[in-house]
C-alpha cells in the first residue's frame, strides 16, 4: 500500500521541543515485573500503575523529554525462575491514557502489537482519544511482534518477519488516514476493510506521534516512512566501546534512507546506567545485579531474544541480559555524560535510560547526571 511518505501538517510541539536538545532524553517505564533485570538483588521497581506513575512525574520534574513503556504477552511464570520475571505487566496503552491525565509536558509513548487482531479504526480512535486527553503527547510504538507464542495466544499463525512489515505498513496507512483525512474513509486493503470509517476528534497536531523499533531492511523500510523516532539497538552488544564503534554507521544507513524519501527521521538508543558517586560503587552494583541473577529466569530471557528471527538485540551475552537493556553505562555523573557524549558522536539523537532500582536512581540521575548534561551542551 503506498502512501505520501511525509505529513507536511504534522508538527508536535511536545517532539519538536525535545529535538532542539542535542541528545533526547527518555525514562524506559518498568511496566513489567523485574524490568529488564532478572535479578534478585535489592530493589524496589514495582510494575504497578503507582509506581510507574511516580517515575513519570519524576521524569516530567527533572526535564526528561518522553517515557515509553513495553508491551508484551506472557504465559504464567513469565519467564520462569524464583522471580517469575516480567509475569506481570501492565498494558502501555491503557497506562498512557492514565498517565496523560496526571502529566503537563512529557511525550508518552505506548507500545502496540498492532497485528494481533487489531482494526486500524480502534486505534485511530483510541490514539486520538489519548492524544486529545494529553494535548498532543502522545506517541505510538508500532511493534509487529517478534515472539510465535504470542500470536498463538490470540489463535493466529506466525507472519514471516519481513511479512509482518507489509502489514504493519497498511494499518499505519490507513490509522494515519483517519486521523488526516476529513472524509468518511472506505478502502479494500489487501488486510484490513473499512467502509464509511470516521474518526472525530482527530489528533491535536494532525497526527499522533509515531515510532519504531527496528535493525532489519523491512523494518527500516517501515521505519523510515512512517516513523518519527526510531529505537536502535547496538549492533555490537551492550560494550559501550563495541557499540560507540559500530553505531556510526548503523545510524548513518538509517538517516540515509530516512533522507531518500524526504523525511527526517531521529534515533535513541536504550541504555542501562548504574551510576554512583565513585566508579568502584557504581561497579559493585553492577556486580550485586549479576551475583543476584536468577539464573533460570536469566537462561530463559537470553534464549528469547539470541533466538527469534528478529535483528535487533543480536550480540548481547547471557550476562549482558542479567544487566538487561541495551548498552550498558557504569560509572560516576562525570563518566556518564562521557558515555552519552560518545553515543551522540556516534549518531545517537536520544537515550531512553532504564536503571535498576527505578525511583533512587532516577532522582540520583536527575540530580547529578542531568545539570552535568545541560553542562556539556547535551541538554538545554
Ligand atoms: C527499544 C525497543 C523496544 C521494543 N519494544 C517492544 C515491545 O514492547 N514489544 C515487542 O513485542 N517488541 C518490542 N521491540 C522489538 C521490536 O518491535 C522488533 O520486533 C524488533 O526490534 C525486531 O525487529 P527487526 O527484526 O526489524 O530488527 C522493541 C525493540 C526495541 C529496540
Amino acid at each position: 500500500m503506498t502512501t505520501a511518505h511525509d505529513d507536511p501538517s504534522f508538527v508536535s510541539p511536545a517532539l519538536e521541543e525535545a529535538k532542539r536538545n542535542k541528545l533526547m532524553l527518555g525514562l524506559f517505564l518498568p511496566l513489567q515485573s523485574g524490568a529488564w533485570s532478572p535479578s534478585l538483588a535489592p530493589r524496589e521497581t514495582s510494575w504497578t500503575f503507582d509506581y510507574n506513575a511516580e517515575c513519570t512525574r519524576r521524569a516530567e520534574a527533572l526535564g526528561f523529554d518522553l517515557v515509553f513503556g513495553l508491551a508484551q504477552w506472557m504465559g504464567k511464570g513469565g519467564y520462569g525462575g524464583e522471580m517469575s520475571f516480567r509475569e506481570f505487566s501492565t498494558d502501555p496503552l491503557m497506562v498512557t491514557a492514565g498517565l496523560a491525565a496526571i502529566t503537563e509536558r512529557i511525550m508518552l509513548i505506548s507500545t502496540v502489537h498492532v497485528l494481533y487482531g487489531w482494526h486500524p479504526l480502534h486505534l485511530a480512535k483510541f490514539g486520538a482519544t489519548i492524544d486529545n486527553i494529553s494535548g498532543g503527547r502522545w506517541g505510538l510504538n508500532v511493534v509487529t511482534g517478534y515472539k510465535p507464542s504470542e500470536f498463538k495466544m490470540f489463535g493466529l499463525d506466525p507472519i514471516a518477519h519481513d511479512a509482518r512489515y507489509s502489514k504493519a505498513d497498511e494499518f499505519t496507512t490507513l490509522m494515519k488516514r483517519l486521523w488526516q483525512d476529513d472524509d468518511e474513509l472506505t478502502v479494500a486493503g489487501d488486510h484490513w476493510q473499512l467502509e464509511g470509517a470516521y474518526v472525530a476528534p482527530k489528533p491535536i497536531n494532525g497526527r499522533c506521534i509515531l515510532v519504531n523499533a527496528t535493525s532489519s531492511d523491512a523494518g527500516l523500510d517501515y521505519a523510515v516512512k512512517h516513523s518519527d523516532l526510531i529505537f536502535i539497538t547496538s549492533p555490537a552488544g551492550a560494550d559501550l566501546n563495541k557499540a560507540c564503534e559500530a553505531l556510526p554507521a548503523h545510524n548513518a544507513k538509517i538517516k540515509a534512507r530516512g533522507q531518500a524519501v524526504g523525511r527526517d527521521v531521529r534515533t535513541i538508543i536504550n541504555p542501562h546506567v548504574i551510576c554512583r558517586e565513585t566508579e568502584v560503587e557504581a561497579w559493585t552494583q553492577h556486580q550485586a545485579i549479576l551475583d543476584g541473577q536468577d539464573a533460570v529466569a536469566a537462561d530463559n530471557f537470553y534464549a528469547t531474544f539470541a533466538g527469534g528471527d528478529q535483528s535487533s538485540w543480536k550480540g548481547t551475552s547471557r550476562d549482558q541480559w542479567v544487566i538487561g537493556g541495551n548498552v550498558h553505562i557504569v560509572g560516576t555523573p562525570e563518566q556518564v555524560v562521557e558515555a552519552f557524549q560518545r553515543l551522540h558522536d556516534a549518531g545517537c539523537d536520544g537515550v531512553q535510560v532504564n536503571f535498576y532500582d527505578f525511583l533512587p536512581d532516577l532522582e540520583y540521575f536527575g540530580q547529578r547526571v542531568v545539570p552535568l548534561m545541560q553542562q556539556a551542551g547535551l541538554r538545554l
